[in-house]
């Protein structure tokens, strides 16, 4: 006695076939949604030479501003040059492998060409020394880089994730979880438990001139 049909003969090779397109589906999506284009959180590129924040900030306790001096100042945080890796490099791990592109750096004059990570299109105006200085902390859109071995994007840096904020701030005017005592901007493990009145009056923009001007 037949309980199947016989075209069901065919059913093992349906599914098969079904389940490769399938997985070529997921894995084109993974590759397509999760690929640095498309949302680049997770994005950590090798850099030339394995300079760890958890070592320097994390460990030897350097705050941001001894290299990315112009974030409170100027649009760009800027990395910092060769010079600035030497002030201590002359006389620590003079012999180490692992920093012989920045001695070569420094005796040749050719900057370091580190790889970007964070990069916003040119079309997109954004400014690090308003929000830092309205009390913005790194870690609120760069997450806990002390602890980081490799710099990887915390953030989606799309306008949404920019509009969130804009708008919170906005809303909880005040008492907003992202703004803390400007001196403590560069503390990785500062903790918002208590109110914090903004160094000044608030006013991120919303309207499309505000970034894109
Ligand atoms: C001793 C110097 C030094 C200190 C101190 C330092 N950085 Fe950096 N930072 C670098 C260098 C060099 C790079 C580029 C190489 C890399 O990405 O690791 C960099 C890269 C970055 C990037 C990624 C830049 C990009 O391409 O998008 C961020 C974000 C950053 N640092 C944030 C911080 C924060 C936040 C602190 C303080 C908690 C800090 N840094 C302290 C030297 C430093
Ligand atoms: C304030 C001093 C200081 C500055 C500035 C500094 N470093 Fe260092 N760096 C150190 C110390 C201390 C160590 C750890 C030495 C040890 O492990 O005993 C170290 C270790 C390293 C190592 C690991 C070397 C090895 O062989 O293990 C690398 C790579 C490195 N630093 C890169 C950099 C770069 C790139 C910069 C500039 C962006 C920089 N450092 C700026 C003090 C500094
Ligand atoms: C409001 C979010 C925000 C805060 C706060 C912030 N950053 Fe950034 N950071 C960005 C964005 C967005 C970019 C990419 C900028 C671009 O492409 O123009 C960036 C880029 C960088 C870069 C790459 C080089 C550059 O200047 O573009 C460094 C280094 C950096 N940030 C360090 C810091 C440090 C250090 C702090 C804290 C003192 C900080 N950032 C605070 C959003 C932020
Ligand atoms: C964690 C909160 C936060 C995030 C995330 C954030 N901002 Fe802001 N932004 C602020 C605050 C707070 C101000 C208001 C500063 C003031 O009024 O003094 C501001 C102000 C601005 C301004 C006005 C600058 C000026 O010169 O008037 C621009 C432009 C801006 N943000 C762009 C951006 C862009 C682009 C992004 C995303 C890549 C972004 N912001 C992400 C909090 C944030
Ligand atoms: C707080 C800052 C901010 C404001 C305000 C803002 N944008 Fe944007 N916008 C961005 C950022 C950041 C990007 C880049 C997103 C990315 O790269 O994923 C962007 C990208 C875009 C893009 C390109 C989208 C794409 O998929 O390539 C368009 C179009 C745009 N914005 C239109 C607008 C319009 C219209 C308004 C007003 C209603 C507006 N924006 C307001 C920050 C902002």
């Amino acid at each position: 006695m037949q309980i199947f049909p016989r075209s069901l003969n065919k059913l093992p090779l349906v599914v098969g076939a079904g389940a490769t397109a399938g997985l070529v589906g997921v894995v084109f999506f993974i590759w397509y949604y999760f690929s640095p284009y498309f949302t680049q959180v997770g994005y950590s590129p090798k850099q030339p030479v394995p300079y760890s924040h958890r070592l320097h900030v994390g460990q030897l306790g350097l705050d941001c501003r001894y290299c990315h001096v112009n974030v409170e100042r100027a649009p760009l945080a800027m990395v910092p040059p060769t010079e600035t890796c030497m002030n201590c490099h002359q006389v620590v791990k003079t012999d180490s492998k692992l920093l012989e592109p920045i001695r070569v750096s420094w005796q040749t004059g050719t900057p370091m060409e580190w790889n970007r990570i964070h990069k916003l299109p040119d079309y997109v105006y954004f400014d690090h020394s308003v929000h830092v200085t309205a009390g913005v902390g790194c870690a609120a859109c760069h997450g806990r880089i002390d602890q980081m071995e490799q710099v990887r994007m915390e953030k989606p840096l799309s306008m949404g994730w920019c509009l969130e904020c804009h708008r919170d701030v906005k809303v909880k005017q005040g008492d907003s979880e992202f703004i803390r005592p400007v001196s403590q901007i560069t503390n990785m493990a500062y903790t918002h438990d208590a109110h914090v009145e903004p160094p000044r009056k608030l006013n991120p923009p919303e309207n499309c001139a505000g970034c894109h001007r």
